[in-house]
């Protein structure tokens, strides 16, 4: 039987890369954006079409114009009171600190990556359903998006993904000049993180797992 080639700090790292919301507002060259961007684009997608298009927000006023919208989005959605949050120190409540900190720094972020994608309608929708503007092809564009927080993550970035701007879209395309047969996906605030990298909780694969039939667990 053939030996798998086994490289351990893979492991290593796909294991702790956390959403970092806390970012410092100190500059990260340009050179090192394009190498996390790069290894985002290595990504594959439905025959090769790499229908990924980035927005690079790094200007003070475009930062701070999104960053407001932003919060107003936030708060809008998930009606939660500030004071709760600031004083819970449960588990949930400290995502919820991190969140609240992003939304109050995220224009001081270095880069606010906007990860669009090609408009793009499912296979299953039948061209007479096709009405209006497809969605962007989400699908082809979260490989490039999962391999770019691992970048920033093998090269010490923070990133956080985000998905908020969804609620301003029309604002954000107008602003941004995003022509209409793009959607923006995620956005992804990046910059040095202020805390550690640590390991993510999540449910072993065993346990999310059924062999052959639904049902029959692997566990
Ligand atoms: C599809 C998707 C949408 C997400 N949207 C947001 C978002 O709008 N805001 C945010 O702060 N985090 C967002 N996240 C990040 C998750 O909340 C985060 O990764 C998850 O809670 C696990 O936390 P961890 O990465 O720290 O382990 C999103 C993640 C995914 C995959």
């Amino acid at each position: 039987m053939a030996e798998p080639t086994l490289h351990p700090e893979f492991f290593d790292l796909v294991g702790n890369v956390r959403a970092m919301r806390r970012l410092k507002p100190d500059p990260v060259p340009r050179e090192l954006l394009f190498k996390v961007l790069n290894a985002g684009v290595q990504a594959a997608s439905g025959q090769n079409l790499q229908p990924w298009e980035f927005v690079v927000v790094e200007d003070a006023d475009s930062k701070l114009w999104f960053a407001e919208r932003y919060a107003q989005a936030m708060e809008s959605r998930f009606g939660i009171s500030r004071a709760d949050i600031e004083v819970g120190e449960d588990k949930l409540n400290r995502q919820l600190q991190a969140v609240l900190y992003q939304i109050d720094h995220l224009h001081e972020t270095p880069y606010l990556v906007l990860a669009c994608g090609a408009r793009d309608w499912p296979f299953k929708v039948p061209a007479e359903e096709r009405v209006g503007l497809a969605p962007p092809n989400y699908g082809g564009v979260y490989p490039c998006v999962q391999n770019i927080l691992l970048a920033c993550r093998a090269v010490g970035l923070g990133a956080a993904l985000t998905t908020m701007h969804q609620v301003f879209e029309e604002e954000l395309h107008a602003y941004f000049q995003i022509p209409e047969d793009y959607g923006v996906v995620v956005t992804i605030p990046i910059g040095w993180p202020m805390g550690n990298f640590g390991p993510v909780r999540r449910v072993p694969a065993e346990q999310k797992t059924h062999l052959n039939r639904w049902g029959r667990r692997a566990s």
